[in-house]
């Protein structure tokens, strides 16, 4: 799932899975249709597309898209609210956090775990680098009611 920020790895993500035969659903998600890569890039994918307007796929929130149930593994990307609302819908789906891996998105000064300037907030207190522990980790390491959204503020 990809919302826009982030989704420039998924193209990537698609075909190392592709190569694994693994069946693919691609949900992408923007304000515009404009604003979408197309779903070209995501050859071999089920690509399912949600856009604020409307003009391109369900009119509303990429997370609307997600699947009932569990028993598949969830690659998310994008701004902080839209990972927000997905972690919020994700357990309401009998989906759990722990099967969905989320490529963080934050600004690294140093990439060397000094700096700090990566940090989110980890699950019962202290933070996370994502230099250091991600930049990909496992939606239930992280305190979602902590996380800001450095990019959007
Ligand atoms: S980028 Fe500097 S600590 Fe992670």
């Amino acid at each position: 799932m990809a919302g826009g920020l982030g989704v420039a790895v998924f193209p990537g993500v698609v075909a190392a899975l592709l190569a694994r035969r693994r069946p693919i659903t691609m949900f992408i998600g923007a304000r515009t249709a404009a604003q979408l890569l197309p779903a070209r890039r995501f050859a071999g994918a089920d690509v399912r597309a949600a856009t604020d307007d409307g003009s391109a796929g369900y009119r509303g929130p990429v997370t609307d898209l997600l699947l009932r149930g569990g028993g598949y593994e969830l690659f998310a990307c994008g701004p902080t609210p839209m990972l927000q609302a997905l972690v919020q819908r994700a357990p309401v789906l009998g989906i759990s956090l722990g099967s969905i891996q989320i490529a963080l998105e934050t600004p690294m000064g140093c990439g060397l775990g000094t700096c700090l300037g990566c940090a989110v907030p980890g699950r019962g207190g202290g933070y996370l680098l994502s230099c250091q522990h991600g930049p990909c980790v496992r939606a239930d390491r992280l305190d979602w009611s902590r996380m800001t959204d450095a990019f959007h503020d």
